[in-house]
């Protein structure tokens, strides 16, 4: 057996998998984050510790896998969390997560200090506010009396593996999102370290994802039930490790996933770099390549923003016949035509990311007439968000990333009429397969293959996946592909007037 844990945003989903790829167990322990000031976001590494060991637990309870029958362990997690340890290995305050937005002062000051250029450069992204090493610098700045103990950052997944190994280890895809590793060269940037003000004895080894870094220590056997000595795999952050779950691991396969946020993510044989880092461009969990992702704020998040303000009559209706309001204002919406007769809609309801790195962007309905009726609203919600997710793939096919297929997945995924919707607007086969334990999976894949059980990562996938869908575009991409050019004109127009 092999088991994949995910060190998540508010679980530590734990999967057991045996070695056909039949998932046998998972369970996920919740925790919770604290906003202690707007835009704050601090978690304490120990309720995750709390959670794995309830979690492991619960497999040796519930389940009839023992401890030897492990062949190893993967980790993953939420990225980019700054996880500060003394040199005894304490932690020395609660870690500030992915979503923690105070860094804006530190990320101007290191891109002044290294140049913006160079920052790109170096480590494929500009210096943005939920990376690791603004938080670090704010920690000085801010807490010089804590800062003055450190001697040790890990990422979220790397602190369990300290936990159960005793050891400092990362890996790349992970380490790309901390703003301090060479992208390119997958190791560490001493130019990059030295502006921060990071001693390299801070950081942790860092190795591809598939390897067998480390193993349960005596300490953590006692504590878990695991075997002392079970190999502990590298690992990867949850979006690299999630890709892997879902076999995003060629180049041309590109995943779209609708959930509150939506993700565009893409295998790259090469390392690129979208000239003004409107992309995310990190190192894959697949040994010696790259993957390129764009991040929109509200996808899925619009459409359930819709159901919330408008959609009161379908959540009634839906309560009385047992049906979800979702698929009531989806039926409708399909009485509309494509391109909602000239309405628009823009889904930057909580600002947006990719493309447009803009906290200030809000929500528009442009193109309203007297012929609009809700079905209309609704259809352009749809198209609006689907829109909003070509823009990433259309940045990636700008660097020479030609999709053949999208494998779409997240709650807009369950729609067959959005995924024609989907395949249409992006001009691309759209796929879904059975991967749906997302990140966890990936990381006991990626454990698999540290372990020996599988060869590599492609053929790991290979065996454990398959399609469940497919559709191809149709006549209304060429309607679609019209609409877009209006689509992308309307946020240059309205710039000037978020504010
Ligand atoms: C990736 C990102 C999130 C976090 C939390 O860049 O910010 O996916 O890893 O899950």
């Amino acid at each position: 057996y092999l088991i994949g844990i995910d060190v998540g945003t508010s679980s530590a989903k734990t999967l057991v998998m045996d070695e056909r790829g039949n998932i046998v167990f998972t369970i996920a322990p919740e925790y919770d984050f604290a906003t202690p000031r707007p835009g704050w976001a601090e978690c304490n590494p120990e309720d995750w510790w709390t959670a794995i060991l309830a979690a492991l637990k619960a497999v040796f309870e519930q389940t009839d896998v023992r401890a030897e029958d492990i062949a190893g362990i993967g980790l993953t997690g939420q990225m980019h969390g700054l996880v500060l340890l003394d040199a005894a290995g304490q932690v020395l305050r609660p870690c500030i997560m992915w979503n923690d937005q105070r860094t804006a002062q530190q990320c101007a000051a290191i891109t002044g200090k290294v140049g913006a250029r160079r920052v790109l450069e170096l480590t494929g992204n500009p210096v943005l506010s939920g990376f690791t090493a603004p938080k670090v610098v704010w920690v000085r700045e801010n807490e010089p009396e804590i800062f003055a103990q450190a001697a040790k950052i890990l990422l979220p997944k790397d602190y369990i593996r300290y936990r159960l190994s005793g050891e400092y280890f990362t890996d790349v895809s992970d380490a790309s999102g901390m703003a301090l590793l060479n992208v390119a060269k997958r190791d560490w940037s001493n130019e990059m370290l030295e502006a921060c003000g990071i001693p390299r004895s801070w950081m942790a080894e860092v190795t591809e994802s598939p390897i067998a870094s480390t193993r349960v220590n005596a300490a953590a056997a006692a504590l878990t039930g695991l075997k002392e000595g079970t190999p502990i795999i590298a690992g990867g952050g949850d979006q690299a490790a999630g890709a892997v779950g879902c076999g995003i691991i060629q180049e041309g396969i590109v995943s779209a996933t609708f959930g509150t946020s939506g993700v565009v993510f893409a295998h790259s044989d090469e390392y690129r770099v979208e000239p003004e880092g409107r992309l995310h461009a990190f190192c894959h969990a697949v040994p010696g390549k790259w993957h390129l992702m764009g991040v929109m704020l509200s996808a899925a998040g619009s459409f359930q923003w819709y159901r919330n303000a408008l959609g009161g009559e379908e959540i009634a209706a839906g309560r009385a016949i047992g049906e979800d309001p979702y698929t009531l204002l989806t039926r409708a919406a399909e009485t509309a035509p494509a391109g909602s007769e000239g309405l628009l809609f823009l889904p930057y309801l909580s600002g947006e990311r990719t493309p447009h790195p803009d906290p200030n962007a809000r929500g528009v309905f442009f193109g309203l007439s007297l012929r609009h009726a809700k079905p209309h609203l609704t259809r352009s919600v749809l198209e609006g968000i689907t829109f909003g997710m070509r823009d990433s793939l259309e940045l990636m096919r700008g660097l020479g990333i030609a999709p053949t297929e999208v494998i779409a997945s997240g709650g807009g995924a369950k729609s067959p009429f959005w995924r024609q919707m989907m395949a249409d607007i992006f001009g691309a086969s759209i796929t879904t397969n059975n991967a749906s334990e997302g990140a966890a999976l990936g990381a006991a894949i990626l454990g698999g293959v540290g372990a020996g059980v599988f060869d590599s990562v492609e053929s790991a996938c290979a065996s454990t996946l398959q399609e469940t869908s497919r559709v191809e575009p149709e006549s209304a991409q060429k309607l679609y592909a019209a609409l877009y050019e209006r689509y992308t004109a309307l946020y240059p127009a309205l710039k000037g007037e978020f504010r």
